[in-house]
């Protein structure tokens, strides 16, 4: 199949030029000024369009078994309202019960997904128990085979997801060890299970006991000892779904020390806040229920996209995880029962665009970077994708930068009955989605195959990732002190001449004097 994209602008991560493109079996063959139209190419007229890759959404959880229910959106209808918004790929989590093997369950996401999904994804892997099985399979998923280079903490989920300290810490020594990058999903676990408690004896039920039970500082202290700790570990650190400023700072803070840490705050996090949780309709605010959730503070969304914009945080997500509006009543009488999660990947793109660029905070270049380029790097799979360039895979988008549209459940691609962005007027439209050469959103139709899109193995030792990491290392070696041997008696007898002599240790990360709240950018 042959497509050629006339009269377009193209946008990569540092670059902007009119150009025409020539695409042939899934692949980008030719980006020249004008390239003639033969007989038998199908013709995508671009003029007065941006032609971007295709998004890449780095955190999805579709059709995820969680608290009890299944995600409504699954990687059909994910994928359906991924790629009618103009994202070509996602990074879904494969998550393993705890002391499953992370074998069986990776075969069970390849079985929901290979033959559902119509656009490509990769796979991360969550780590839920820990031991030496666990430290074992883990050197066998990433191996091509099976395609896995980055391995998800849960510092929440008391007792369902979450991992302990030291078995975080042990989990980062393996990724480190196999080259592959840790994420985190930072809050403390065991405060917010003591909060729910009390909350729930207290007479608060609804879901404004959410956002109580979490208040923003536990995010921040979660975010903050993660990062100390895989400085410790000498493991690249990827924070997901960063929610607050204070999360933000934490990360800031850590990299300005020289760790390498990525953040990645997420469309619900861009566009909205934890206002929601108050709202005096219960099922309005149940809608918003996920974690950790929207922030309070209603400068957040446009702080968290200053950030992108500063370089502080990476690249953009979306964290979908879609329950309907049935299963978010299940929590009626108790907001620690109402499903977490919400959507995003269909509005992603628009969100970032219109909170981004039409707000000019972003150049369209810097929204390229933070919508695909930045997570093909950081995921080891650029420039194949995450670029307009010849030899790169053919996901591309058509972008309209001038249309507006009004998100609405009554439009959207999700399976589910409501949407957190509904009624939300945003610029930037993505006009048509190439998957690999394919055509599968064009003039607001769905054109698309189940099934058509494909598996991305994703090899561990990304360069953005771990190109800092052996010489920071070498700063973090043990030091040993060369002594004579003690003698007892020697202890009580005068100082010897050595006495004031000693060996300069590395610095370390330490907690600044006056502890976490005190972090400036
Ligand atoms: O509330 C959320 N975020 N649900 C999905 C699971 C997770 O924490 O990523
Ligand atoms: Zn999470
Ligand atoms: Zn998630």
């Amino acid at each position: 199949m042959s497509l050629l994209i006339k009269n377009g602008t193209i946008v990569n991560d540092d670059s902007m030029f009119k150009s025409d493109v020539l695409v042939l079996d899934g692949k980008i063959v030719e980006i020249s000024p004008s390239i003639e139209p033969l007989p038998g190419l199908e013709i995508v007229d671009a003029t007065d369009r941006l032609v971007i890759p295709g998004g890449i959404d780095p955190h999805t959880h579709m059709q995820l078994p969680f608290m009890g229910e299944i995600a409504k959106d699954d990687f059909h209808r994910g994928t359906e309202a991924a790629v009618a918004g103009g994202t070509t790929m996602i990074i879904d989590f494969v998550i393993p019960t705890k002391g499953e093997s992370l074998l069986v369950a990776y075969d069970r996401w390849r079985g929901w997904a290979d033959p559902k999904v119509v656009c490509d994804y990769g796979l991360s892997m969550a780590i839920t128990s820990w031991g030496p099985e666990v430290a074992k399979e883990m050197e066998m998923v990433t191996k091509a085979d099976y395609g896995i280079n980055s391995f998800k903490f849960f510092l929440a989920y008391a007792g369902v997801f979450m991992v302990r300290d030291e078995e975080f810490y042990q989990g980062m020594i393996q990724c480190a060890k196999l080259r592959a990058l840790a994420r985190v999903h930072a809050e403390n676990g065991a405060v917010i299970a003591e909060r729910c408690e009390h909350l729930l004896s207290s007479g608060i039920t609804g879901p404004e006991g959410h956002t109580q039970s979490r208040p923003e500082e536990l995010e921040a202290e979660a975010t903050f000892r993660a990062c100390t700790m895989a400085s410790q570990a000498n493991c690249p650190l990827y924070v997901v779904h960063v929610m607050s400023k204070g999360a933000a700072a934490a990360i800031a803070h850590h990299r300005k020390k020289g760790a390498v840490v990525f953040g990645e705050p997420i469309a619900a996090g861009l566009a909205t806040d934890g206002s929601h949780y108050y709202h005096e309709d219960w099922l309005h605010a149940a809608r918003y229920v996920m974690s950790p959730p929207l922030s309070r503070d209603p400068t957040t969304p446009n702080a968290l996209m200053k950030l992108l914009a500063a370089g502080e945080l990476h690249l953009t997500a979306t964290d979908n995880c879609t329950f309907d509006c049935h299963q978010k009543s299940l929590g009626k009488d108790d907001f620690t029962k109402i499903p977490n999660g919400v959507n995003g990947v269909e509005d992603r793109m628009s969100v970032v665009w219109d909170k981004g660029v039409h707000a000019g905070i972003i150049d369209p270049m810097k929204f390229v970077s933070v919508t695909s380029t930045m997570a093909a790097k950081i995921f080891n799979c650029y420039p194949q994708k995450g670029r307009i360039a010849v030899g790169s895979d053919a996901d591309i988008v058509i972008w309209n930068d001038k249309a507006t549209r009004v998100i609405s459940k009554d439009t959207h691609h999700h399976a589910i009955d409501f949407n957190i962005f509904e009624g939300m007027q945003v610029h930037g439209v993505p006009e048509t989605t190439i998957c690999r050469g394919r055509v599968v959103w064009a003039n607001g139709q769905l054109k698309t195959v189940q099934g058509a899109g494909r598996f991305v193995p994703l090899a561990p030792d990304s360069q953005i990732v771990f190109s800092a990491v052996d010489n920071r290392g070498k700063a973090l070696e043990p030091v040993k002190v060369e002594r004579a041997p003690y003698e007892a008696t020697s202890a009580l007898a005068a100082p010897d001449a050595n006495a004031n002599t000693v060996v300069k240790a590395p610095a370390r990360t330490a907690i600044p004097p006056g502890g976490i709240s005190s972090i400036q950018f």
